[in-house]
């Protein structure tokens, strides 16, 4: 039987610098066009009234990066959490929601804020959630999991025994959402790189050589075709 539309589909938005390189542009004029690309494909998903989207945007080890390209990202962020600003009342009736994804130490001031007005001012919707995740890692989001459980044990609110997978669960950026059903690679490569990891335990995986920025409605159309014909057996028969 086909797999019904999965309720959560992960992306790893990769491969903005090479697209970048191969049309001789900048690797920050690839983040601009891979953001364009986010549009597009969030958009399309809220219209197919898919429950979950997550967007990998930024992650933990990124920073590594040099401080000209984090910064160009950065101001990426900004132009579109204002144009979300503008929009809100046409993301409302799409039933949009948007959520921050991710550790708060060491992202801009100003752009945690904008995050938060975009959050706040989409409480409501409900159709779709958009988790953008920024400043994120899947072992940080453990671990940040973890300390408040530990914080509650340790005030005697819970007992060791009383400590499992739904609660840890409960303690990440994604709580009340279901776990992703697909994550969608795109640029050839085959890892996770650090993203939901404790999420994905049974998550289908969709890879392609396309890059970020060259996806499109038509990509989407196609990895729920493929979704549906998936059989996820989650340990049965
Ligand atoms: C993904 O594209 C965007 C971020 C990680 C912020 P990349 O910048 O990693 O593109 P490639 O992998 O260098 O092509
Ligand atoms: C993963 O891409 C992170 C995001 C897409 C935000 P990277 O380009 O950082 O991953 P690696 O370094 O190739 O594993
Ligand atoms: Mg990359």
């Amino acid at each position: 039987m086909a797999n019904e539309l999965p309720l959560h589909i992960g992306f790893i938005m990769d491969g903005n610098g090479r697209w970048a390189t191969r049309q001789g542009l900048s690797r920050s004029e690839g983040h601009v066009a891979g953001a364009n690309a986010f549009r597009r494909i969030c958009e399309y998903g809220c219209d197919l009234g898919i429950k979950s989207m997550t967007f990998y945007a930024f992650s933990t080890e990124n920073w590594k990066r040099p401080p000209a390209e984090v910064a160009a990202i950065m101001d990426i962020f900004r132009d579109y959490l204002r144009e979300a600003e503008e929009r809100k009342l046409e993301n409302a009736q799409k039933g949009m929601h948007m959520h921050y994804m991710g550790g708060r130490d060491g992202v801009p001031e100003d752009i945690l804020d904008l995050f938060d007005t975009a959050e706040n001012e989409s409480i409501n919707a409900t159709r779709t959630t958009v988790n953008i995740a920024v400043n994120y890692g899947g072992r940080a989001e453990i671990v940040h999991s973890v300390r408040n459980i530990a914080k509650r044990v340790q005030a005697g609110e819970l007992a060791p025994h009383e400590i499992d997978e739904s609660l840890i669960s409960a303690g990440l950026y994604t709580a009340g959402q279901p776990d992703p059903d697909i994550i969608v690679r795109p640029s050839g490569e085959y890892r996770l790189s650090n993203f939901m990891i404790w999420q994905a335990a049974y998550s289908e995986f969709w890879y392609t050589d396309k890059l970020w920025p060259d996806f499109t409605e038509a990509d989407l159309d196609q990895i729920i075709a493929d979704y549906a014909k998936r059989n996820r057996r989650f340990g049965g028969v």
